[in-house]
């Protein structure tokens, strides 16, 4: 189903095989403007090859492109703009899409290999930020995209489990705590401890040094610092665990910075034996002058080890564990220089697969223009916001649309796949602005604007009786209707494939919103359900529109009601 490769095959014999079809592939644009057709090929490189201009090519070239699926051929200065045979093309289209189903757009080019995601990441005993939220977020939609893709993705949960903060934690929870309030509300409790230990320690600071005592017990291995780590660790992951299920999020490892206690020696030993540890202010670092960055700590100078150690474990225990070809960091952009850092001494090791390393990072969540924060008094509980946006869409449901079956089920999906979509629509990079109103409306570029154009195609597919095999058996004459609409499905692959080039989930998102917007146009246009004899073409392009939006819809991480 990809035009452009036939197009490609054509040019590439007419050319005397003397430019690979891949390359003439790449050289084939899609006209901004559909009057100047559906495909449209620049022939200036040729003309460097050829030595001719690239007008006069264009002109010898478009009265012998000939192929069923190929229209038209005009010819606009160096350009030939090609037309598609809507109607054999449609079809085509239709016909793939009965058959492959939620598989019509599936890419083979990932070829099996492992692609590691480093995703969520959030840390014990702290609330679960709006940070974490986009991570979680963005990296289950591009583990969904580069499957699709052909790829096999391995979604990592690095969770900041370990650290000096558990002694002060510990510490903490010695002197005020109750394991009863702890286990009602844990993350909530053991914050409160943790900023009521920096508030004593400022008048106290003999708590620093029961905090460090603490801390050491538990790298020590004693046995009751351990357990209360360990109790810490399981009720946070506890309270995680609620939001991962209420976004539909599974992870393969839940191995965080703790897992690496007894990997990093090995680093540091790798790191002497290639004589790159430096002493400097007593510290153990990597100098990266070369690199144009400043040195990365390895070891502080009472030999604690630090994130970027931990982190050279976990990438090399990646590569040894998962074999990827490649692995991913969806962190928040704040952490570019940690990344620079890491994938530099990688190099410097001499692992080439340093190079498949990517830090995928994105923007901050604003809310009225400034950063949310979790500290002290602005918690910003997301589990919170995700309910709030549940019940929201409920309210919704229950005026607009008050004998619907499974009510609570439906807004579950309307309310978190609204905040998924809010966050997924733009280009990663860009910080967001957080609003409930915006992201639940029902018009614009929202999730459930897209849910609703989907459960109202299936609506329209119940009303007709529609079998989803009953495929048509004779087409109609013109298609030129539905073209709109029929030639955006066939962009779908391409957006799935620039997603996962990019790691940009955002391309998805737009193209779904494009195609609710021409089905919606066209809907209103043309009516579908009325006897006709393009009646059973039609249900066949509303049934194959319902097939694109929902699988899209999937690769965000978003479920679609067929009725809301
Ligand atoms: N826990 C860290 C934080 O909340 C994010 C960890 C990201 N992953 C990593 N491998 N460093 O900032």
């Amino acid at each position: 189903m990809n035009f452009k490769k036939e197009l490609a095959a054509v040019l590439f014999e007419l050319l005397d095989q003397e430019i690979t079809a891949a390359e003439l592939e790449l050289m084939i644009e899609k006209p901004k403007n559909a009057t100047h057709g559906d495909l449209a090929f620049p022939c200036f490189t040729l003309a460097k090859v050829k030595r001719k201009s690239p007008n006069l090519i264009a002109q010898e070239l478009s009265g012998k492109i000939q192929a069923p699926i190929f229209e038209k051929v005009e010819v606009v200065g160096a350009y030939l703009n090609i037309f598609l045979n809507k109607k054999l093309v449609s079809e085509q289209l239709v016909n793939s899409i009965f058959e492959q189903k939620g598989h019509f757009a599936d890419l083979e080019f990932g070829a099996g290999g492992h692609v590691t995601i480093d995703m969520s990441s959030p840390n014990i005993a702290k609330p679960f930020s709006m940070g974490h939220l986009r991570s979680t977020v963005i990296g289950n939609s591009i583990a969904l995209i580069t499957e699709k893709c052909g790829y096999k993705a391995i979604k990592i949960n690095h969770l900041g489990d370990w650290g000096t903060q558990f002694g002060k934690l510990i510490t903490a929870y010695k002197l005020w705590g109750d394991a009863e309030k702890v286990k009602q509300n844990p993350i909530k409790e053991l914050l409160a401890l943790y900023i009521k230990f920096h508030e004593v320690a400022e008048a106290d600071p003999s708590l620093e040094d029961q905090g460090r005592s603490w801390f050491k017990r538990l790298e020590d291995g004693d046995e009751e610092a351990l357990s209360l780590w360990q109790w810490f660790r399981d009720e946070s992951l506890k309270e995680f665990s609620r939001i991962y299920e209420l976004m539909n999020v599974e992870f393969d490892s839940y191995a965080g910075e703790a897992f690496y206690n007894d990997k990093m020696d090995r680093i540091v030993k790798l790191l002497e034996e290639k004589q790159l540890l430096i002493e400097s202010d007593q510290a153990q670092v990597v100098e990266l002058t070369e690199e144009q960055l400043p040195p990365c700590l390895i070891k502080k100078s009472d030999g604690a080890t630090l994130y970027a150690t931990r982190d050279l474990a976990a990438a090399l225990y990646r590569k040894e564990n998962y074999d990827f070809v490649q692995s991913l960091y969806v962190v928040g952009h704040e952490q570019s220089l940690h990344f620079k850092q890491l994938i530099a001494v990688l190099g410097k090791m001499g692992y080439e697969w340093a190079e498949k390393m990517v830090h995928v990072p994105f923007g901050m969540m604003l809310k009225d223009g400034k950063k949310m924060s979790t500290r002290k008094g602005k918690v910003v509980l997301l589990e919170e916001v995700l309910n709030e946006s549940i019940a929201m869409a409920r309210h919704n449901i229950e005026e607009k649309n008050p004998n619907l079956a499974n009510k609570d089920v439906v807004a579950k999906q309307v309310g978190v796949g609204a905040v998924i979509f809010h966050d997924l629509k733009n280009n990663r990079m860009n910080d967001i602005e957080f609003s409930l109103e915006e992201m639940l409306r029902f018009e614009g570029e929202t999730g459930p604007y897209v849910q609703y154009t989907f459960a109202r195609a299936c609506s329209i597919l119940r009303k007709a009786n529609w079998q989803a095999d009953s495929q048509p058996k004779t087409y109609p004459n013109s298609w030129d209707k539905e073209w709109k609409v029929a030639s955006l499905l066939m962009e779908f692959a391409p957006a799935v494939k620039r997603a996962c080039d990019n790691y940009d989930p955002s391309q998805v998102a737009k193209y779904i919103v494009d195609l609710a917007q021409a089905f919606n146009k066209y809907y209103a246009e043309v009516k579908v359900l009325e006897e006709s004899m393009e009646k059973q073409a039609r249900l066949a392009l509303v049934y194959s529109v319902t097939v694109v939006l929902k699988e899209g819809l999937r690769l965000l991480g978003i479920e679609a009601p067929e009725e809301m």
